[in-house]
């Protein structure tokens, strides 16, 4: 694979909303055209596109938010969807770990990410990762932080 993290444009924008899950499809994680609508209005949200060569296998939304009350809100992987097709492949590590080089270039040393508890959730995923749970819980999800 040669993946490459991209900004949204009005060529991707249509592969990228068809990346699962469907509107209305039950799911842990928000369709990737919530997260854009989000994006128009949240200037904390940093939308980004995981491609393979031409093909879009991923969608990322970071938050950048430094001034947030909440420290689990500051800095870190708000959204994550992969293409069915592309899942198990390193995809997921890479749009995380390209999330941590944008915070070491922002001068953030820590990210978190929060995951909806229970077996058939990401929390396998994100602790593989590097995430660590901090013990705390907001809005029922678990919220994990990594040093980066
Ligand atoms: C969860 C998800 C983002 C993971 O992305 P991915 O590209 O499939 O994962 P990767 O291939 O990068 O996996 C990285 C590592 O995590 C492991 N892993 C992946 N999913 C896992 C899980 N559910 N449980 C345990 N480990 C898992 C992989 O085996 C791999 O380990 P390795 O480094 O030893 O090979 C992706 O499968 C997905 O989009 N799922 C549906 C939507 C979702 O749950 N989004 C996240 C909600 S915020």
């Amino acid at each position: 694979m040669a993946l490459r993290l991209v900004e949204l444009t009005a060529e991707n924008l249509g592969a990228a909303v068809r990346l699962p899950p469907a509107v209305g499809e039950p799911a842990n994680v928000a369709p990737v055209v919530h997260s854009i609508a989000e994006a128009y209005v949240s200037p904390a949200a940093w939308p980004r596109v995981v491609v393979d060569g031409d093909e879009v296998v991923g969608f990322v939304m970071a938050s950048w938010d430094p001034a947030n009350e909440i420290a689990a809100f500051r800095a870190g992987v708000w959204r994550l969807n992969v293409a069915a097709d592309a899942q198990g492949k390193g995809v997921g590590r890479f749009a995380v770990e390209q999330v941590a080089a944008e915070a070491r270039r922002r001068g953030i040393d820590r990210i978190t990410v929060l995951w909806e508890p229970g077996e058939d959730g990401p929390e396998g995923f994100y602790r593989r990762i590097g995430f660590e749970p901090t013990g705390e819980i907001l809005f029922g999800e678990v919220v994990g932080a990594m040093a980066v």
